[in-house]
């Protein structure tokens, strides 16, 4: 019987405790390969999110390279989130370190170098700022027709979380954000109108540690920290970002994906970084991105508790 092709994929990300945890579900999923892990800085400095990269890397026995991307935005100043994910960027328990060397490549280099020599189109997976995947459409704008769907977590249609307009990945590099949006690739994106609703409770990953292998200890552990901060926020379970880039892909059935043009908007008072949606077509403009914009939040702690079985019998 023909084996099935596995999906190419590049996860980049600034860990980041739910970057980390959508790295998990996405080591797990038979429907994947891995081809390199590229960061960002947002979360935390390039070099803290890079070093818990590799360490997340070295976690899940992940045979492929780290690079590091660019440690600021294009042209704003970095902001990092502290409050949400600590001083590490990824604090909580404790993890192997690094087991393989940093490549020289940077972020977008090693993109290039993977679009080029995969035979199939990869998918990108962006949960950071845009900033590493903008470097390498404008640095390398032949290579797009070898990038099948770029997924990232970032924006809200709604609202936003940092500012009242603008989520943090995308306020962090708005003119990265402008050039994925402009850029004509295929491009899916998971809102804060689904990731805020992609509440975990703590009687879920509870359940989760309940599994009782070394991965599922983790995340429950990662959801016991990053809680600490979104719970004095007023929320009453955990949301759950930027696994939805990589569970949209998964299970798209279990999502609400709606297709509209989004802008960013990269001037104003108060907006810089709001993700604007054309709902009833009013600009003439050809919808550039599959928004999703809702979940059935139950199937999504499902998939996740099930991801997270995997692990059965995984040494650290
Ligand atoms: C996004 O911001 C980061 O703190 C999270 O990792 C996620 O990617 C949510 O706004
Ligand atoms: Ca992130």
């Amino acid at each position: 019987m023909d084996k099935i092709k596995k999906r190419p994929i590049i996860l980049d990300g600034d860990p980041g405790h739910d970057d980390a945890i959508g790295w998990v579900l996405a080591a797990s999923a038979d429907e994947f390969d891995i081809k390199a892990i590229t960061t960002v800085a947002g979360n935390q400095t390039l070099e803290k999110v890079t070093y818990n990269a590799r360490r997340i890397a070295a976690l899940l026995h992940l045979d492929i390279e780290v690079a590091k991307g660019r440690n600021r935005p294009l042209c704003s100043d970095l902001i990092i989130a502290p409050n949400f994910h600590g001083e590490t960027g990824l604090d909580g328990p404790e993890l192997p370190e690094p087991d393989h060397e940093l490549s020289p490549l940077s972020a977008p280099e090693m993109m290039a170098k993977v679009l080029k020599e995969s035979e199939e189109k990869v998918t990108i997976i962006t949960t950071g700022a845009q900033t590493n995947v903008a470097a390498l459409l404008l640095s390398h704008p032949e290579l797009k027709d070898r990038i099948e769907m770029i997924s990232t977590m970032g924006g809200g249609l709604r609202n936003g979380n940092w500012t009242s307009g603008a989520e943090f990945n995308i306020l962090v590099d708005p003119e990265a954000a402008y050039t994925v949006y402009h850029s004509g690739v295929k491009l899916q994106s998971c809102f804060l109108d689904v990731t805020e609703r992609a509440l975990v409770y703590p009687e879920d990953w509870d359940r989760i540690r309940s599994l009782n292998n070394p991965i599922a200890k983790v995340v429950a552990e990662w959801f016991d920290f990053f809680f600490i901060h979104v719970k004095s926020l007023g929320w009453s379970g955990a949301t759950t970002h930027d696994p939805c880039a990589v569970m949209s892909l998964l299970h798209p059935e279990i999502f609400d994906i709606r297709d509209y043009y989004v802008d960013i908007e990269l001037k104003g008072n108060y907006c810089r970084g709001a993700t604007v949606a054309d709902y009833n077509g009013r600009t003439g403009n050809k919808p550039n991105c599959a928004c999703v914009v809702d979940l059935d939040r139950e199937k999504f702690v499902d998939y996740l508790y099930e991801a997270c079985k995997k692990y059965e019998g995984w040494e650290v």
